[in-house]
């Protein structure tokens, strides 16, 4: 059965953890759905590990649509949520509705996530989903403020943890259906999801989060660089490497074809 928002908020509510992944393409989108993710983010972090940039902010709309297009059409039952990359929905609600649209008219996504939950964010997000767009918050470290901000842990001082706490909880009554947490404290993470409606899901926030993301390319051993939170459950550079070298061996030794 299809995976929903309803699923999602229900999940918490019943204590059932919430398994959410990266995916950039077909390929890898139907490996993760057919092993059973609940959730598939189309996160732009894409930029840096399928595009080769060095942050996520140079990726386009354009881009970050024919990626999504293409996981959606790997994806059966896993829901599939879409990240508005850098600039496409900071300037306005309207912007933001006429860039969220596009994803779920022409991509097939089945909602956008968005970083940030400061007071006109939140307008924003309550403007979206007035609209019928789901909308994933996304507070704490946010990509797309690292020229600001840069990589490291948010929420460590009682100021900085109070409005997180805060933001979390406007977005929360702004009308979104979960709420990723990345990189702070695992204490904060612990007060937010406690105090929350709807599902947190973590990303280097400790246990107590309703569920958990990683970039998929950390997962798999892919990545060039891998954040301290992240953890590698197989080393497909290295299994990549030996059957290209296999390959390349039997050719070179004219045993492939046989
Ligand atoms: O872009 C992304 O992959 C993300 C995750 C880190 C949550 O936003």
């Amino acid at each position: 059965m299809p995976v929903t928002t309803q699923k999602l908020i229900q999940w918490k509510q019943a204590g059932r953890s919430i398994v959410a992944l990266t995916a950039w393409d077909y390929a890898i989108a139907r490996i993760l759905d057919e092993a059973g993710v609940d959730l598939i983010l189309v996160g732009d972090s894409l930029a840096m590990v399928a595009l080769g940039h060095a942050t996520t902010l140079p990726v386009t709309i354009d881009e970050m649509l024919h990626h999504t297009a293409a996981v959606r059409r790997g994806t059966k039952e896993a829901f599939v949520v879409a990240d508005l990359p850098f600039l496409s929905y900071q300037e306005s609600p309207a912007q933001a509705i006429h860039s969220a649209g596009r994803f779920l008219k022409e991509a097939g996504a089945q909602a956008v996530k968005l970083e940030g939950g400061y007071p006109a964010m939140v307008e924003t997000v309550s403007q979206l989903v007035l609209a019928g767009i789901p909308v994933m918050g996304h507070v704490g470290l946010t990509p797309q403020s690292v020229n600001r901000l840069g990589y490291k842990q948010q929420g460590r001082t009682r100021d900085d943890a109070q409005r997180i706490l805060q933001e979390a909880i406007a977005l929360d009554d702004a009308g979104a259906f979960a709420i990723v947490l990345e990189h702070i404290p695992t204490d904060l993470a612990a007060r937010i999801t406690a105090k929350l409606s709807i599902p947190t899901i973590g990303i280097g926030a400790g246990p107590h989060c309703n569920g958990q993301v990683l970039v998929t390319a950390d997962v798999l051993g892919l990545s060039a660089q891998k954040p301290p939170f992240a953890k590698s459950y197989a080393n497909l550079h290295g299994i990549i490497t030996q059957a290209v070298r296999d390959f390349s061996g039997e050719v070179r030794q004219h045993q492939f074809p046989e």
